[in-house]
């Protein structure tokens, strides 16, 4: 639930349920004049064995004014495994919108560029091979996630391995590379009704995104969450590995001359170190329930 407090706060309000069965009411607080999030989050149970049958019936109607309504963009950026992905794919499985991961194309413009040994520091080069690829997301199954392709081979795996990460953010700071892959991101996002994540979206891919997330979190937060999401993955990495990859990687990413990673002036900035996967979502959602009431009403 959107509520506002006398004070001028904004907030969430949901229903949550523990481990052991115990229900309670979680709230987010967030001031409305500050493009910054949370910071009061309580959570109280009050009661046993509560069946999770709220939601069905309350979520149509939460998101009713949003899956009824013409559809939006929704930009997703910020620095490196702070859950940007997690967010964008909730955000798109929940309103029925397309996600795509932008990262991916560039790690799989990346794994190409690794393969074929590309001199990245020789324009003639890179442009000889860019010409060469094609990147497209496809459905395995059906209600499945997407998965990447680079000319018709399945790289889902690969695009996450260690080598690729070191070497991503050094090809996506080629300006050829870049003008190559935001034209098949600005045409996928075309029709509306996608959620992209990036570095890049809010402000060059859809700078008239009508709704902007910057997200963050701390250090240590998203070390830990890349760790765990690798070795589910069975890809070998180490802490100290991940922690100096993923602050080489927001270096570049945000030095680079063309296209570097900031926060768009009309973002809003979610700081999600202490925020479930829940949480985020449910508090993204009210921030398209805020867009989408707003264009409603003109
Ligand atoms: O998931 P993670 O945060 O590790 O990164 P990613 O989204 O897979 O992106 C990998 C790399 O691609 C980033 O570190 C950037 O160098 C680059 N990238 C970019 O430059 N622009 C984008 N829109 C998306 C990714």
């Amino acid at each position: 639930m959107d509520d506002e407090t006398s004070d001028g706060k904004r907030g969430t309000s949901s229903i949550v349920q523990s481990s052991d069965g115990k229900r309670g009411t979680s709230s987010i607080v967030q001031s409305s004049d500050a493009n910054r999030s949370i910071v009061n989050r309580s959570i109280v149970f009050t009661e046993k064995n509560f069946a999770p049958r709220t939601s069905h019936l309350a979520r149509i109607r939460y998101l009713c004014p949003m899956i009824t309504h013409e559809k939006i963009t929704i930009a997703v950026d910020g620095f490196a495994s702070c859950g940007k992905s997690t967010l964008a794919k909730d955000l798109a499985k929940s309103l029925q919108y397309t996600f795509i991961d932008s990262g991916a194309m560039y790690r799989a413009v990346t794994l190409y560029f690794l393969r074929q040994e590309v001199n990245i520091y020789d324009t003639e080069e890179v442009s000889k091979a860019l010409e060469k690829i094609s990147i497209s997301f496809r459905h395995l199954e059906e209600g499945e996630l997407a998965v990447t392709f680079l000319n018709d081979e399945n790289v889902e795996r690969e695009i996450r391995s260690k080598d690729v990460s070191e070497n991503v953010s050094l090809v996506a700071a080629i300006s050829k590379v870049r003008r190559f892959l935001v034209a098949q991101q600005q045409a996928m996002g075309k029709e509306k009704g996608i959620v992209m994540d990036g570095r890049d979206i809010g402000t060059v891919v859809f700078p008239d995104a009508e709704l902007k997330l910057f997200i963050t979190a701390q250090i240590d937060v998203r070390t830990q969450r890349r760790f765990d999401e690798l070795q589910r993955k069975g890809i070998e990495m180490t802490r100290p590995q991940i922690e100096a990859n993923l602050q080489e990687r927001d270096r570049i990413d945000s030095t680079r001359k063309d296209s570097p990673l900031k926060k768009a002036e009309d973002a809003i900035e979610i700081d999600n170190s202490a925020l479930n996967r829940a949480e985020q979502l449910e508090l993204a959602l009210s921030y398209v329930k805020r867009v989408t009431v707003e264009r409603l009403n003109g």
